[in-house]
Order: structure tokens, then sequence, then C-alpha cells
């Protein structure tokens, strides 16, 4: 089968960061599905990865944890999908990814695709949605009945990227939380606006002071998406005494952050790492699954929207580099995504 791989730990600017390459397509066995992969989207994991490829990973190393495709065919201790499905799902970071013709997957990482959408709008939810949805819904534990809500709001910083998309429409449509969330050009502000934000401040300024501006309150919530040591004493500022905060991005060893800013208003801090379920086998990694159906049927009733604003044509090693150099440019706008005819 056909795929795109790393060989080399490579910058984006030279042309040979990803490579085509012919592999032996795999066999689905135990709970794997094989899919025959239709779409793929592009996430800061893949570039990340691209980049420490050089160590400890099998080579090539195949990138692509966002994935809309057919089940092809069944390990033999699969009950969930049968062949023909069409599917989609992100993965797990500590197997191959989906940038191929075919890939396999555990069946409990994976829902069935939204049928009102097409491969490529379908591929751009699954690993955004999960992150979204796992860190609001479970690692903050917010309610997602909007009656149990009222008066309650997040902050939401990054919001017209991949995961702010998706973020969004989750905390207005489903919590019916009001929703600040930052960008810094007016399209992405516009587009923040689009997917239900009720009010917009911008990240390149200093957060706390932007709150001033806009006369807005302390928030109940802080979904912190990008720049987790910039907005580290600005998410201080502007949480109210117990809220709560969620991570989802690492600081630089450079950038130390003090924990104890938040002790006197006891806000509880947590992570989300939405390929811990997959890299650790916990025994509830099917709520991956069945989040991605519910998903999948909020998009089919129209309650949320597809976040695919880009395609960069036919996946190959060429116009995946493209996609990566976007992604490493910091200034996504939704999502992108590439297909296989
Ligand atoms: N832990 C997990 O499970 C998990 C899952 C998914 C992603 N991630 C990580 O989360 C980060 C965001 O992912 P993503 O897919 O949303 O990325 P993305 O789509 O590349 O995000 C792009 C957005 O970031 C905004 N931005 C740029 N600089 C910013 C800053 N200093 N402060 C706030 N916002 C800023 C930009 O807004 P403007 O253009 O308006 O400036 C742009 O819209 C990445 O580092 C990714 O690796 C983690």
């Amino acid at each position: 089968m056909k795929a795109v791989g790393v060989h080399n730990s490579l910058p984006v600017t030279d042309a040979n960061a990803l490579q085509d390459v012919e592999l032996p397509t795999p066999k689905a066995s135990g709970r794997q599905l094989l899919v025959r992969v239709r779409a793929v989207s592009v996430n800061p994991v893949d570039t990340k990865i691209r980049m420490a490829a050089g160590s400890r990973l099998e080579f090539p190393r195949i990138l692509g944890w966002d994935c809309a495709g057919v089940v092809e065919s069944l390990g033999g201790e699969c009950s969930l999908f049968k062949a023909g499905d069409e599917v989609f799902y992100a993965g797990d970071v500590t197997q191959a990814g989906c940038d191929s013709e075919f890939h396999l997957i555990d069946e409990r990482l994976v829902g069935h695709k939204p049928k009102k959408l097409s491969f490529d709008d379908a591929a751009a939810m699954p690993l955004t949605s999960i992150t979204a949805w796992e860190a609001m819904f479970e690692r903050m534990n917010i309610p997602r009945d909007p009656k149990q809500n009222q008066g309650r709001s997040i902050l939401i910083i990054g919001g017209a990227g991949g995961v702010g998309s998706i973020a969004i429409q989750l905390a207005k449509q489903l919590a019916g939380l009001r929703v600040i969330a930052t960008a810094s050009r007016p399209e992405t502000e516009q587009w923040c606006k689009e997917l239900g934000a009720d009010v917009l401040i911008n990240h390149r300024e200093e957060i706390a002071e932007e709150f001033q501006r806009v006369g807005e309150a302390a928030v109940d919530y802080i979904l912190c998406l990008v720049g987790t040591a910039q907005h580290w004493r600005s998410m201080a500022d502007v949480i109210k005494p117990q809220g709560k905060l969620c991570l989802i991005v690492d600081t630089e060893a450079n950038q130390p952050v003090n924990i104890n800013l938040f002790k006197p208003k006891s806000v509880a801090i947590t992570w989300e790492f939405m390929f811990t379920r997959s890299r650790f086998q916990t025994p509830d990694m099917g709520e991956q699954g069945e989040l991605l159906n519910e998903v999948s049927e909020l998009l089919d009733k129209g309650v949320l929207r597809h976040t695919r604003t880009e395609h960069f044509g036919v996946l190959n090693a060429a116009n995946l580099l493209k996609a990566h150099v976007k992604l490493e440019s910091g200034t996504m706008l939704g999502k992108l995504v590439l297909n296989l005819p």
C-alpha cells in the first residue's frame, strides 16, 4: 500500500521531511479493524512527532491521527463494526498513524462516521472533538445540561484553532455556557463568533487586561489550548474562586509556572491528553468510540457543524508537507484535510 512516512527528523523547510513509501498492507487481528482510508486531517501532534521521530521509533514512522474511511476487514474478536461500515477516529499515537491507504485501529476507539458529512469533512473532526469533549465534560466535569450552567462561563484560549473550533461549539450548544474566546486576527475573531463565542478578546494582549477592557467578570472554567506559560498569571487572575482549569499543552523547560498562584482560589487544575486511554489501554478506552458516536449524531442533527476550512489535495508527501508548513505557522483557522481518491 502507499503511505507517507518520516525517515529522519527534518525541519519542514527540507523537501525530504516527509517521503512517499510503499509498505505491505497490514492484516487485522483481535479487536483491530483494517480501514480503507478515504480522508485524513493533520494536527500539531503530527509535526511534533515528525520532529521527534529520530530516536526510538521504527522507520518509516507513519504519522496521521485523524481518519475517515471504510471498514475493509476485521479481526476475530471485533463486535462493534462490520465490513463496509463508514467510520471516523483519531487513534493511538503509540501505533502507526493513518497517512496510508489502509490502517489498523482498535475498534473501541472508533465511531460511526456522520452520515450527512463527506469523508473529507468527517476527517476534520475526531481528534479535536475527543480532546475538547474529554477536557470539558470529563476532566472539568462541566454538566452537559444548560439548566445546570445558568450564569456560568468559560474562557477558551486559542478559540479559532482545531480544538478551539469544536470546543466553542460544545461549550455553547451542549453546555449552554457563556463563552469568552481568544483570537488575534479579524478572520479568526469572526470565525469564533460564527461558532458561537459570546465575547472575543485578543491573546496577544494580557488576558486579564482584556477582561477589564471588555468588562467581563471572572469565569468558572478555563480551557487553555495554546500558550500555557504565557497566559498562566492571567488565568489565575480571571478565574473564579473554586473554578476549574484544564491544560492540554506542555510548558517549555525554560518556562516554569508557579502552581501556587492558584491556591488562594482553590482552583482545580487538570490535564487532558486525548491519547491517554489508548496509550495505557485503560479499561474505559471504549468511551472514545461512544463519544465519537455522540459527536457524529450531533453533527448529523446540525447541533454541531464540521470545522474543515481547507483542502490540501491528495495525500502524498508533497501535499502533506504543505499541510505541516501550515500547522507549524500557528495560524490554523479550523481544520485542513487531504484525501485518498
Ligand atoms: N493534550 C491533547 O490531547 C491535545 C490534543 C490536541 C491538541 N493539543 C495541542 O494543543 C495545541 C492546540 O492544538 P490545535 O489543534 O487547536 O492547534 P492549531 O489549530 O494549530 O491552533 C491554531 C490557533 O492558535 C491560536 N494561537 C496562536 N498563538 C496563540 C497564543 N499565544 N495564545 C493563544 N492562542 C494562540 C491562533 O489564533 P490566531 O491566529 O487568532 O492568533 C490559531 O487560531 C497544540 O499544541 C496541540 O499539540 C493537545
